[in-house]
């Protein structure tokens, strides 16, 4: 489970911190920065993918022309602070009981390439990996506790990358510094894939997923087998198809199809056209089939979201943007209630930002906890993460006007403008008790 994202002068952060928990609530003004916080779980997300820092940044096209990722919001120089040379995250969660940090920061140099300059993976406070660059040279990989020199890598690319993909670019004969040098004697090097992977790290930013519904994404017909939800809600008609071929599933599916939105669905058809894409087609009770290019916005985006959560290939971490878009406020609740439910399992984690005083003040007290508000402070042109439970008398508040009002009456943002911004929660903590 993740338990934390730190960013450094990462988009208009300064050095802040964004506590996850099992389901994660981000609110604050419009430009405040929380679609940069999607960014930089966007960013880790890339490297799970394997790619190297330019697509990451850049985007990545297929084999076939098709774009496959599309890279991070603005130009690179605009993902780093401005003004600053260099960026980080840590990201630290528990896998199988232990605590994992990951680390990674890219340097930006003013005539060249962005570079990753400092990378490590740490189990329970033991070094699994250190990578360092070293200018002119290369990637310098350390690995274990007694930081063995076990190689040079590409610093194009994360150092986890070249680890886990092994020798991808071994034989592409570029020069000898960008080229995975990993230690060869094999037991040295599976040693260290093996420790990578049993850190879980890989298989974290790989699962991410990112969810911002485009009411026309989903009415496109999907090609057969395309079972991950796309970002903007792609393929929804074949995610949809696979969750229902599991009839428990299915059946949980239909349920709340049936609570969120008012049409009364009793099944589900994909039908296949002469071209063979798979489309959508929902039964109504009263014997209508309403099919995806008719069906609502809001009903589309009910079932993108329950694709994603009921798929059986579940994702670790799911990142919505702006849950209550284009949703109706009596339906708020249920839809509280199905991430609620969903996440308290424990197998996956949802984060999402909202600018919905109803979608708040509807959040049970573990969710609570893990909501937090980002303030942008205009003097240094920042933005500053805080839980709202650590703001003064916030749980005192919730309780007497609703956590729904205190969003919208800006009493968040003044809060925190007038609790003193340098003492970093020890203060804050105090106030809470
Ligand atoms: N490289 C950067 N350095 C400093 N600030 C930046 C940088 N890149 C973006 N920003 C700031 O981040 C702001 C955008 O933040 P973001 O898109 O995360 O807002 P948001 O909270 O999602 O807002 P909305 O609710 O409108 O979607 C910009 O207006 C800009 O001030
Ligand atoms: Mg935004």
């Amino acid at each position: 489970m993740i338990k934390s994202i730190k960013l450094v002068n990462f988009k208009n952060f300064v050095d802040e911190t964004l506590r996850v928990g099992s389901f994660t609530v981000i609110v604050g003004t419009n430009a405040s920065g929380k679609s940069n916080v999607r960014d930089a779980f966007r960013f880790l997300h890339g490297i799970g993918r394997g790619y190297t820092l330019a697509e990451i940044f850049g985007g990545k096209y297929g084999p076939g022309g098709q774009l496959e990722w599309s890279g991070i919001r603005g130009a690179p120089y605009a993902i780093v602070r401005f003004g600053q040379p260099a960026f980080s995250i840590q990201l630290d969660l528990e896998y199988e009981g232990n605590q994992v940090t990951y680390f990674i920061k890219i340097e930006f140099p003013a005539n060249s390439e962005p570079y990753v300059s400092q990378e490590t993976l740490t189990k329970e406070s033991k070094s699994i990996y250190k990578a360092r660059a070293n200018p002119g040279f290369g990637l310098q990989l350390y690995s274990g506790t007694n930081d063995r020199e076990s190689g040079i890598l590409d610093w194009s690319k994360p150092a986890l990358t070249q680890i886990v993909l092994g020798s991808v670019d071994q034989e592409s004969g570029r020069s000898s510094w960008s080229t995975p040098t990993l230690t060869r004697i094999a037991g040295d090097y599976i040693e260290l894939y093996k420790e990578v992977i049993f850190t879980g790290i890989p298989l974290y930013l790989y699962g991410f997923r990112f969810i911002e519904p485009e009411p026309a994404s989903m009415r496109v017909p999907s090609v057969p087998g395309t079972t991950i939800l796309g970002e903007t809600g792609h393929n929804l008609s074949t995610v949809l198809e696979a969750v229902c071929a599991d009839a428990n599933r299915k059946r949980i599916l239909t349920e709340w199809v049936h609570e969120l939105t008012p049409m009364d669905v009793t099944d589900f058809e994909f039908p296949r056209d002469p071209s063979g894409l798979v489309h959508l087609l929902l039964h109504e009770s009263n014997g209508n089939k309403v099919s995806a290019y008719s069906a609502s916005d809001g009903t589309l985006r009910f079932l993108a979201l329950l694709g994603a959560l009921l798929t059986k290939d579940q994702a670790g971490l799911y990142f919505l943007e702006e849950i209550d878009n284009g949703i109706h406020p009596s339906r708020l609740s249920l839809l509280v209630e199905l991430i609620e439910k969903q996440t308290s399992k424990g197998g996956i984690q949802v984060v999402t930002t909202t600018h919905s005083p109803d979608f708040l003040g509807l959040v049970n007290d573990s969710t609570f906890e893990n909501t937090s508000v980002i303030f942008r402070d205009e003097s240094a042109a920042s933005g500053v993460i805080r839980p709202v439970s650590k703001l003064p008398k916030a749980r005192n508040l919730r309780q007497t006007q609703g956590l729904g009002r205190l969003l919208a009456s800006g009493w968040m943002e003044d809060a925190l403008a007038f609790s003193e911004f340098d003492t970093k929660g020890e203060k804050e903590e105090e106030n809470d008790e």
